[in-house]
């Protein structure tokens, strides 16, 4: 009698065991067949480059991996700025980010050498310095941080504006500028004669009408999209400087991505970064015309004697910053302006 009951028992521990199993089982691949999350924050509007690019991400990497991928997309700094999406990204809280070089700084110095005034003579020039051996490199310059660079992304040439015309160093003085977290930016303007104040892209706009900041510089489609010339009259372009992105990732999150789902994810990015250096291009034109139109606000072209003096008072920069980027790096940005 004792027999039989301990095998009644037995058998409904096994019962039991067998069922626990089944259920542990089947979360593991409910689990296992749930899409991979990649969150990605940005901070600019969906009607810029990187804004559409991120969408386009998101667009092709659902329909050609479904099921397999889930993309979140965070625009407009709604969760983070550009130096708490960097922090995020290595604490896990998101996957993807696109910040521009300036916000870099804290986990690469060589980086700076993209907001170098007047190095860089077009954005053909940063492109082919992007292909060559040292822009290949830079992507992987902060891979001991954590971070991998994946791609770059291109917006345009910066514009600066302020409420007077900038024409010569004498126009920047009592001007306060917004600048990003750029100790190049700020050696650049304290060239000029104007002082800085260090500010996240979200709060420019309201920093302008506000009068907490009297200058800003940023490419036409931010400028644009934000309004900035709703309280900004008179726009320079000296061509001086380049806004571009790195699109980054966690490099473990990466790493450990299955393999096809990582070559899949890769041919997305190229092909997707084709596209948002085309739009780049586009709505550099595009939306300058928009704000002429809006006739708000107008573009100061400098003449050549103007140009030469902007040069001179800010190509000495290069040589303050040389020992942190590197002196064969600037030299092959330099060899970048050559068409081969
Ligand atoms: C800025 O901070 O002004 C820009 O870098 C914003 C952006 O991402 O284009």
């Amino acid at each position: 009698m004792r027999t039989q009951w301990s095998l009644v028992r037995l058998s409904w521990r096994m019962r039991l065991t067998v069922l626990i199993g089944v259920l542990i089982l089947h979360a593991v691949n409910a689990h296992a067949a749930e899409p991979i999350l990649i969150r990605f924050s940005h901070v600019t509007s969906e009607a810029t480059p990187k804004g559409h690019g991120a969408l386009l991400f998101k667009k092709l990497a659902e329909e050609r991996l479904a099921g397999k991928v889930r993309v979140e997309i965070y625009p407009r700094a709604l969760k983070f700025n550009d130096v708490q999406a960097l922090l995020a990204l290595l604490f896990g809280d998101i996957e993807l980010a696109a910040p521009s070089f300036a916000k870099f700084r804290s986990f690469s110095r060589q980086i700076q050498v993209f907001d170098l005034p007047f190095l860089f003579s077009d954005v053909d020039a940063v492109n082919r310095f992007q292909r060559g051996e040292a822009g290949v490199k830079l992507l992987d310059s902060m891979l001991s941080h954590g971070i991998k660079g994946l791609a770059y992304w291109n917006n345009g040439m910066r514009v600066m504006s302020a409420n007077r015309p900038l024409r010569t160093p004498q126009d920047f003085k009592r001007l306060r500028f917004r600048i990003e977290p750029s100790a190049v930016m700020q050696a650049q303007y304290r060239a000029l004669g104007a002082a800085t104040v260090p500010m996240p892209f979200k709060q420019v706009r309201e920093g302008l009408k506000m009068g907490l900041v009297t200058g800003q510089e940023n490419a036409w489609s931010n400028i644009h999209s934000k309004g900035f010339h709703d309280f900004q009259t008179y726009f320079t372009e000296a061509r001086h400087s380049f806004l571009g992105y790195m699109l980054v990732t966690n490099a473990d999150f990466w790493t450990n991505l299955p393999a096809e789902i990582r070559g899949e994810l890769d041919k997305i990015i190229q092909e997707v970064t084709v596209e948002v250096n085309k739009n780049a291009r586009e709505k550099a034109k595009s939306d300058r015309q928009r704000v002429i139109d809006s006739k708000k606000a107008e573009v100061i072209t400098l003449t050549d004697p103007e140009l030469a003096e902007w040069r001179t008072l800010l190509t000495p920069i290069w040589k303050q910053f040389e020992a942190q980027i590197g002196i064969e790096i600037i030299e092959q940005a330099i060899q970048a302006n050559q068409p081969r």
